[in-house]
């Protein structure tokens, strides 16, 4: 569910006509409803309520500071992978309680950051990064709680760029290697080794993937408990899938009762780390209709955004649905690729794409694009990224300026040689 709904051929997200936002800012342009992101919250939150999980929004969806805020007021932890993902849910008003540190590559810095963030955890991805961190609490006098991440050897159906549980996979580590760091535990004291972290892939529709992950993290944490680590967390990781196009997800609540009689007897304390389920249909990109033309026998729609801002369709080949606001009443239908002005044949949204007959000015929304939409946008053409807007009720609010010429080139510097 999202509030974004159409109404006579005008798309309105909560109280407000987009259309009236685009006018107000131009396009592109991202939408936010403030409302959808908190409902999608809440739902996990609820359905795993009674084992007092915690649930860690993945900044890397989303990292608009506004949308951190709204979710830390709602309670949420955060995961990050990066110093830069740390400070904004920090600045947020995180509590460093609530913030899990995950990254395949964490640099010294970084791992000092985290340190005297004094974050809940580090999910450590090798036995060098074990060593590291070991040697950088006793130099700063810290102890760390710890999850090792296991690459539990599942493989989930989903895109192979987004598919991580699988053995070739980078991250996180075998069975094996696990279960010799559990064993040295004793050779980590100013490490806690409490808990197991698991991530098997993203937009992943049905539990079975977890539940298989889930059973070899409990086998492990027995064993561990044997050789005297003391596990009380399993961290599930994210990953759960939402609706794009015809997708039938398990809901919340089906996760839940899936997975929670998995945990029940193991007295494993929960940790989740969702990004798309809870951003990923609470944002639309806008953009409106530059270029008509017709190539051969195909008929293209050129808008004003590109695969620099929205880069799904081309890295993934992924569906999003595109809804024309204003106008669409009587018109025929028409196939269309809609494309984007960058010089890559790649920057495309939707290929062969049944819509109203377009003309130029037309606003469309790009639907689910609150999930790795902006998050990762680039300059790329030298294309000043876009605005982005929050809306609560019948208000809303810039949370991002667009960017500026002046944002392009800030930072680039002539060599005296050229001046
Ligand atoms: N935890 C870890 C360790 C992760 O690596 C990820 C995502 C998440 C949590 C959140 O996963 P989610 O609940 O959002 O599925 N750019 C791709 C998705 C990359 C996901 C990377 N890791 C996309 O646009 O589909």
């Amino acid at each position: 569910m999202h509030r974004f709904a159409l109404k006579k051929g005008r798309l309105w997200c909560e109280g407000v006509a987009v259309d009236r936002v685009a006018d107000a800012l131009g396009t592109p342009l991202y939408l936010y409803s403030f409302q959808t992101l908190l409902d999608h919250y809440r739902k996990l939150e609820k359905a795993f309520s009674s084992a007092g999980a915690l649930i860690c929004f993945a900044v890397k969806a989303n990292g608009n500071l506004a949308i951190l805020k709204a979710l830390a007021q709602a309670g949420s932890g955060f995961d990050v992978v990066s110093g830069g993902e740390l400070r904004k849910a920090l600045l947020a008003g995180a509590a460093p309680q609530k913030i899990v540190y995950a990254s395949v590559g964490k640099t010294d810095r970084e791992i000092e950051l985290a340190l005297r963030s004094r974050v809940l955890f580090f999910n450590v991805e090798s036995a060098m990064e074990l060593e590291v961190l070991e040697a950088a609490c006793r130099r700063l006098k810290r102890r760390q709680r710890v999850c090792l991440r296991l690459n539990p050897g599942v493989q989930a159906d989903t895109h192979a760029y987004i598919s991580t549980g699988q053995p070739a996979s980078k991250f996180g580590m075998g069975l094996s290697t696990v279960e010799s760091l559990f064993k040295r535990h004793r050779e980590f004291p100013h490490l806690d080794l409490a808990g197991i972290h698991l991530h098997i892939g993203s937009q992943i529709l049905e539990a079975a993937p977890f539940a298989a992950a889930i059973a070899k993290a409990i086998g492990l944490a027995k064993k561990a408990r044997r050789w005297g680590v003391a596990i009380r967390y399993l961290n599930i990781g994210g990953g759960l899938g939402i609706v794009y196009h015809r997708e039938t997800p398990q809901t919340a609540q089906a996760f839940a009762s899936r997975i929670l009689p998995l945990i029940k007897n193991s007295s494993l304390k929960l940790i989740l780390e969702p990004g798309r389920f809870i951003a990923g249909n609470s944002g639309v990109l806008l953009t409106r209709v530059v270029t008509l033309k017709e190539n051969g026998r195909k008929r293209f729609a050129v808008v004003d955004a590109g695969m620099n801002d929205l880069i799904r369709p081309s890295l993934y080949g992924a569906y999003h649905e595109m809804v024309l606001s204003g106008g669409a009443a009587r018109r025929p239908r028409l196939r269309y690729d809609v494309v984007g002005p960058v010089c890559e044949s790649g920057d495309f949204f939707a290929k062969d794409r049944l819509l109203p007959r377009l003309t130029r000015g037309d606003l469309l929304a790009i639907l689910g694009a609150g999930a790795y939409g902006f998050a990762m946008s680039s300059n790329y053409n030298a294309r000043p990224r876009a605005a982005e807007v929050m809306v609560r009720g019948r208000r809303w609010f810039v949370i991002r300026r667009r960017e500026t010429f002046q944002d392009l080139v800030r930072g680039e510097r002539l060599p005296p040689f050229l001046q």
